[in-house]
């Protein structure tokens, strides 16, 4: 196995990245980690704060910058690309971000490792592969062909498209994982989970869109951040692995639940105008990664995660408070 004693974390203050972070900290104390994080306005330093002086740094820059590459890659023997413009709302809005971070950036990474020869990691998501009918057996394997619907969905698929290339003509030794939905501590208040959450935490009707029986495959972020330690650690170079658990739900049975664990009605919630172009289902099929690397998910039960994430946030209002009016007064003017 790849054992990396020194990586960079990019996009370490956000959701997954950081959750990444603490996971690193605490399953491998012989891993330093240097987060690269612009944060933007889904960055918080906050996120990584506390955690070991000596064990993780926090180096504040965009991955776009490959000046600030040149300086801060060598010396390090990984690369794990957590950084992304991440949300579908946003990018429908406003699409120049997501073309500037999600691909240039991943540009400049790749050419980064290519010239230090440093290993590569890329995280990526299950909406590259576009939607799946609600009745339809199938789910996303690793040959499903590309074919992504919105503005984040279709830069995250350039920029696994640019790795693929850049193993297959420079030898970057890259890996690529696609993941389904996560929930969990430190997501954004404007994320489907902890959007519904903090509605009801602020007295405010939780909102669903369309007609609430879009599908999503929730997966714990601590599950995922482990899947990703194997990968990079196990997993072939120039393979892509999917990560999921088995976590299909609508929408509606995800409002419902939350509803009903904070002691509301099922029925106290509004529904709102539907995302243009929006995804119906996905759906990932794991068993690669099983049958390869010996991953399976541990937070298999999901209401015990919802009831874990619903208390996290009751209890760091601090937290989420500063970002929830800016977030609400966005989908205020969308109608959602
Ligand atoms: P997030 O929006 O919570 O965090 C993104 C982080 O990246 C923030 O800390 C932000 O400051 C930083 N960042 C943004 N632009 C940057 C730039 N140009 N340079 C440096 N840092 C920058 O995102 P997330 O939900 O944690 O997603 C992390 C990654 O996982 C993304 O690549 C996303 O596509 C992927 N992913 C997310 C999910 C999910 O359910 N959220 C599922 C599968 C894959
Ligand atoms: O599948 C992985 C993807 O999951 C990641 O690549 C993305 O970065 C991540 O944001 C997430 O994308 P989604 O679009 O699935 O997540 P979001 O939380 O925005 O929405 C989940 C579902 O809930 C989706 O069907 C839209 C719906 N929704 C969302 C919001 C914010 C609502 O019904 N009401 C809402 O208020």
């Amino acid at each position: 196995a790849f054992e990396p004693t020194n990586i960079i974390v990019t996009g370490g203050c956000g959701f997954i990245g950081s959750n990444f972070v603490h996971h690193v900290v605490r399953e491998h104390p012989k891993t330093h980690v240097t987060v690269l994080d612009k944060l933007t306005y889904a960055g918080n330093p906050g996120n990584i704060a506390g955690l070991p002086a000596d064990r993780v740094e926090l180096v504040v820059g965009d991955v776009c910058d490959a000046e600030l590459l040149g300086r801060v890659v060598p010396g390090h023997d990984a690369i794990v690309h957590f950084a992304a413009e991440s949300h579908n709302d946003n990018s429908i809005l406003d699409p120049s971000p997501f073309v500037r971070t999600n691909v240039e950036g991943t540009y400049q990474l790749l050419e980064a490792c290519r010239a230090h020869d440093v290993r590569y990691h890329h995280v990526s998501t299950d909406e590259v592969y576009g939607d799946l009918a609600l009745d339809d057996p199938a789910r996303f394997t690793p040959e499903s062909p590309y074919r992504p619907s919105s503005p984040y969905s279709s830069t995250k698929a350039s920029s696994d498209l640019l790795v693929r290339a850049w193993h297959r003509t420079y030898g970057v030794r890259a890996t690529i994982s696609n993941c389904s939905n996560n929930y969990g501590p430190y997501q954004h208040v404007e994320k489907f989970i902890p959007r519904q959450v903090t509605n009801v935490l602020c007295g405010v009707r939780p909102k669903l869109y369309g007609d609430g029986a879009n599908v999503r495959d929730w997966i714990h972020t601590e599950d995922h951040s482990r899947a990703v330690w194997e990968i990079l650690t196990r997993g072939r170079i120039g393979e892509t692995y999917l990560i999921g658990a088995d976590g299909e739900r609508s929408n509606l049975d995800v409002l419902r639940a939350i509803l009903e664990r904070m002691g509301r009605s099922p029925d106290d919630f509004d529904w709102v105008r539907d995302r243009p172009g929006h995804d119906r289902r996905y759906a990932i099929d794991w068993s690669k990664l099983h049958d390869e690397l010996g991953w399976e998910p541990v937070h298999t039960d999901f209401s015990e995660g919802l009831d874990q994430t619903i208390a996290w946030y009751a209890d760091h209002r601090d937290w989420w408070e500063g970002a929830k009016e800016a977030t609400e007064a966005k989908y205020a003017k969308q109608g959602q």
